[in-house]
């Protein structure tokens, strides 16, 4: 998709599409001219009464326009619209824009005072790059893809254009960073291996200049990563430890440090999984494709920032020579692991990375895992499962949860829960019981993240869709882009505690 901001007189668009925002009921100032261009079609159109009140309500025909029918979609963004409303509206509108067999269209942005057009232009570019994303690599004859080519930000003014510009490439790279941790999610376990992943960060970091390095199991074994490469053995694909880095920050100041759970299938290990849905642990490595995702946005949108990703990859496949229960291992950092479940394989793996995360002397790590089904249960496929050895990063990352509405809820992390991860044999259980499920996975990640500022996205709910619209969804990238981007406001970085 091409993207473009160009003032254009609304009664002169020449695209074959044009997007009319309306808010309430009636056009927006500034639209005159073109429903006077169109013999007053558009407010007839209004007048109808057919377009709902609703943000997101869309109602699209064609009408005369300088001797040719142009087809237009008048889009619903609600009287007063909040943040969701936007949103709402900028996916509805995206999608009409896309149904359509127009090749071109201007997006009218005549926004009635206090609508912050770079935010409209963000909410709009994000949700054209999203919508056209089909994953369809794999059937013979795939459904066409949408006709439109290119989209038109019509700013009403020339000096609207720069703040146009900012809004368009955080919308893009968003898009964009959602469609690339979808993709890999979406890859079956026989394509999306361990190997598989790591050649896609070489060619991120080559697309995107980042130092990128592959460790591979001599050297996850000369690191000590016990627990890691006890989940990986069952499997026939080799682990990969896999480190990118991202450095346009003030030479010196500590990084950001993203780690993300990367088991390209779960089968659940020698406590195998139920049959039923198990297709669905191919998405067990979204938080490793969540933090691809992220640091391509960042580095698209060249954030003045120092950031690194960790990600552990491997298999936690059933084998002669796989993990069992009551097997003893022993983590990077030197805490013996009673494994009494080996579908409770993600703990496992991200304790180790979360050890090697200190070596980067970060200023906050963030882990981001598909960790717990009982995240899932808590809160539903609604809002992603957050957890933070610090209040101040607490909020930072709820802030960026409620204004990109990729929704995050905070669960507690208190000692009391560290009791359920008690091991007769060894320093910790990897379960906790059934209780707490997803606090207990949390707690025992807590263990390893004791000397940084710290906190853990369980995703099990939100990175993906079942059903009929299975499918990964890309969360939470616009999250966690929205937490760097304030980083990058903020400057320079704070103090380790
Ligand atoms: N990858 C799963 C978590 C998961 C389950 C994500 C369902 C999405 C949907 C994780 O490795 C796992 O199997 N967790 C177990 C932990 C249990 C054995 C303590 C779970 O949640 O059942
Ligand atoms: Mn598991
Ligand atoms: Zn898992």
């Amino acid at each position: 998709m091409e993207f473009s901001i160009n003032p254009v007189s609304p009664d002169k668009a020449t695209a074959n599409s044009l997007l009319v925002p309306v808010f309430g009921d009636k056009l927006s100032s500034g639209l005159e001219k073109l429903d006077q261009a169109t013999a007053g079609a558009l407010s007839a159109l209004l007048a109808g009464g057919e377009l709902a009140a609703k943000a997101g309500s869309v109602l699209t025909s064609h009408v005369p326009l300088a001797g040719r029918l142009v087809r237009v979609t008048l889009l619903q963004w609600g009287e007063q619209p909040q943040a969701a409303d936007l949103r709402t509206a900028a996916a509805a509108g995206a999608r009409a824009l896309l149904a359509g067999k127009s090749t071109d269209a201007d997006v009218l942005l005549a926004l009635p005072k206090g609508i912050d057009s770079s935010e409209v232009i963000a909410a709009l570019a994000q949700a054209v790059v999203v919508e056209q994303y089909r994953f369809d690599d794999f059937k013979s004859n795939p459904d066409p893809r949408p006709a439109l080519t290119h989209v038109n930000f019509a700013v009403a003014r020339k000096s609207d254009v720069a703040l146009a510009e900012a809004g368009l490439a955080r919308g893009e790279a968003v898009g964009h960073g959602m469609n690339l941790t979808r993709q890999l999610g979406n890859l079956p376990a026989n394509v999306c291996t361990p190997t598989y992943l790591a050649e896609e960060a070489l060619r991120l970091g080559k697309q995107q200049g980042l130092k990128v390095q592959v460790l591979d199991q001599p050297e996850l074994e000369k690191l000590g990563m016990g627990s890691f490469l006890a989940v990986a053995k069952g499997s026939v694909e080799p682990p990969k430890l896999i480190v990118l880095e991202y450095r346009n920050g003030k030479k010196g100041a500590k990084p950001v440090v993203l780690v993300g759970k990367g088991i390209t299938f779960d089968s659940g290990g020698i406590s195998l999984k139920p049959g039923e849905g198990m297709d669905e642990m191919k998405y067990d490595m979204c938080g490793a494709a969540t933090v691809l995702g992220t640091m391509q946005a960042a580095a698209q949108l060249a954030l003045p920032i120092n950031l690194v990703g960790v990600i552990a990859t491997c298999e936690n496949m059933p084998a002669g020579n796989a993990n069992k229960p009551g097997d003893i291992i022993k983590s990077m950092a030197g805490l013996s692991i009673e494994v009494l479940n080996t579908d409770a394989e993600g703990r496992l793996i991200l304790c180790d990375a979360l050890t090697y995360a200190a070596r980067f002397e970060p200023e906050t790590v963030i882990d981001i895992a598909t960790l717990t089904g009982a995240c899932i249960i808590a809160l539903g496929h609604v809002a992603t499962g957050l957890y933070a050895n610090d209040e101040t990063l607490a909020d930072e990352l709820l802030q960026a949860a409620d204004h990109t509405g990729d929704k995050a809820w905070r669960l507690p992390l208190w000692d009391d829960y560290q009791e359920q991860l008690k091991s007769n044999f060894a320093d910790l259980a990897n379960i906790g019981g059934r209780p707490a499920g997803s606090v207990t996975a949390a707690c025992f990640l807590a263990r390893f993240t004791k000397d940084y500022r710290w906190a853990h996205l369980d995703i099990a709910g939100t990175a993906w869709k079942s059903g009929a619209a299975k499918g990964a969804t890309g969360r939470p990238v616009p999250l966690l882009v929205e937490f760097l981007s304030g980083r990058a406001r903020q400057g320079s970085a704070k103090k380790t505690k």
